[in-house]
């Protein structure tokens, strides 16, 4: 581990690579990011050249705070409430942009609203801070493929081409739940960090679910997503003869193939925290990798989200 002198100088030199208009991967709570300058539109459109994205799947905006969130967002009551109660943390809210926001229009991806996110990792709100720019930034992976929870993954798939900052291993593992409040009505449009019932109870009444990708693309467009190279197969409750096995809970005993363990105690924030660096490691050792059955409740819902599309049919 570095000191934190050195820690302090490694994040200024992000920063200013970032304000030079250069791409950077940094870490989150949730996963690492893929940022860039959020009001420069070269820079935006770096990011998606360097993920492969499609142009239409807008970005989310890291902000340092809410004061910097505010500057690009309306906040009606109720997405005042939720970015009180859960930021900074694993909690991105799509709200409507607003008209002076000075945001690429690649961000927004020319929708009418923005998806900010304040992050609780210290080192991506120090290298906010100290960029003093909104940071737009999707997961930093090739497009479609697993999510990143280490810089080592990072540095992997994109072969060192992008300077990442390290920051340790990603502490949810899996991306923030993205809500969209219009109208005094909450709804999830993509399952995350922070459970569905989490909300619902500072909330007090039940949040709609939304086909997210539905909204966003054409229709099957994104159901592949987080795909490994290795076939999946979900829900299987022991291994077959020398297949590859990803567990939840009490290992199979039987097990003669590769094996991970996502919880040996059947804990959903350690198998979430486990989760894409597992299948990482299977990927790389097998050409079929079968699933423990996971519980849909809690943290089970996004974990359950990102196996259905790893196991999904490719395009
Ligand atoms: O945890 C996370 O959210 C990570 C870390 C890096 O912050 N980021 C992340 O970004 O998962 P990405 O680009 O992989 O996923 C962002 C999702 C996309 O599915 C996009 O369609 C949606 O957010 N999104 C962004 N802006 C939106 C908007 N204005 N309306 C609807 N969906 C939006
Ligand atoms: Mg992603």
């Amino acid at each position: 581990m570095s000191s934190p002198a050195s820690l302090r100088d490694t994040i200024a030199a992000f920063a200013a690579r970032l304000r030079a208009g250069q791409v950077v991967a940094f870490p989150t709570e949730t996963v690492y990011g893929l940022g860039a300058d959020a009001t420069n539109p070269d820079a935006v459109l770096a990011i998606y050249d360097t993920k492969g994205r499609p142009r239409f799947n807008p970005l989310i905006v890291h902000c340092a705070d809410r004061a910097m969130a505010e500057r690009y967002g309306v906040f009606e009551p109720l997405a005042d409430e939720l970015a009180r109660r859960f930021w900074p943390g694993p909690l991105t809210l799509v709200v409507p942009l607003r008209p002076d926001a000075g945001l690429s229009d690649l961000v927004t991806a020319g929708l009418a609203t923005v998806g900010l996110r304040v992050p609780s990792h210290p080192v991506a709100r120090a290298l906010i801070e100290a960029a003093d720019r909104p940071l737009a930034a999707p997961s930093a992976n090739p497009s479609g493929r697993l999510s990143p929870t280490t810089a080592a993954q990072v540095v992997a798939a994109f072969a060192g081409a992008v300077p990442v900052l390290d920051g340790g291993p990603c502490e949810a593992g899996v991306e923030s739940t993205i809500l969209t409040v219009a109208d005094g009505t909450v709804t999830q449009l993509r399952a995350g960090a922070i459970p569905r019932e989490e909300i619902e109870a500072v909330i007090g009444h039940p949040v709609a679910v939304a086909s997210h990708d539905a909204a966003i693309a054409a229709p099957g467009m994104l159901a592949s997503h987080y795909a490994p190279r290795a076939r999946l197969t979900l829900n299987v409750p022991y291994p077959g003869l020398n297949e590859a096995y990803l567990a939840f809970g009490v290992s199979p005993k039987n097990a003669t193939g590769p094996l991970r363990n996502l919880s040996e105690k059947g804990d959903l924030r350690e198998a979430a925290r486990n989760l894409f660096s597992m299948l990482d490691q299977l990927d790389r050792e097998a050409s079929g990798i079968a699933v423990a059955p996971i519980p849909e409740t809690g943290l089970g819902e996004a974990i359950n989200d990102r196996l259905r599309r790893a196991a999904a049919p490719r395009p």
